[in-house]
């Protein structure tokens, strides 16, 4: 049973510094950049920042996948898929899918046509709205899921089960 106590506590850690990190971008770095008088220091500033963030967040999110999926083995919790009441599993591992997609397959595509293209383009303040509004989106997603999975986990479920 250690094992699956470590694996819970490199799972907790890896959720509190990716979705941490997550949320200081939306409540924090997105609105200030927002308010910048340039818009071309803003995309410098917010293109070097998501490329060292994404960095981290890929090793935050392969250490929550995999703490994630040894603990589902290791407790035998693959019947929970099939069951409403642990809806909490189906959206942390479709939270985990969204964020994997984003940070290595569209993180780094994106990153190699900027490096390409000889003048970078300026982000305007209307795709900074957009930006944030996408953050949020996830990040209330991951919040909402934070909060099933603790509760669930220690037994509070849906319909008493
Ligand atoms: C591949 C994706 C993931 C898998 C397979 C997975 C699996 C698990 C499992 C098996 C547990 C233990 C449940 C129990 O003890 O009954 C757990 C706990 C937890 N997970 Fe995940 N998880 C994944 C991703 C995530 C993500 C993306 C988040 C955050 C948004 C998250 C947040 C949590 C939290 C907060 C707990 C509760 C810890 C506690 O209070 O003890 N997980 N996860």
């Amino acid at each position: 049973m250690d094992d699956v106590v470590f694996a819970r506590t490199v799972h907790v850690l890896g959720v509190v510094i990716w979705i941490g990190g997550v949320s200081m971008v939306t409540w924090v770095l997105l609105p200030l950049l927002k308010q910048m008088q340039s818009t071309a220091d803003a995309t410098l500033f917010f293109t070097r920042f998501r490329r060292r963030f994404a960095a981290q967040a890929r090793i935050t999110t392969l250490l929550v996948g995999v703490s994630g999926f040894y603990m589902v083995h290791a407790i035998n919790a693959w019947q929970r898929f099939l069951q409403w009441q642990y809806w909490w599993m189906h959206a942390m591992v479709i939270i985990w899918l969204l964020f994997s997609i984003m940070l290595f397959i569209l993180e780094p595509r994106t990153r190699h046509r900027a490096d390409d293209s000889a003048t970078q383009r300026i982000l305007s303040s209307e795709t900074f709205d957009k930006i944030q509004r996408k953050h949020m989106i996830l990040l209330v997603l991951s919040l909402l899921t934070i909060v099933g999975a603790v509760a669930g986990s220690h037994g509070w479920l849906i319909a008493g089960n």
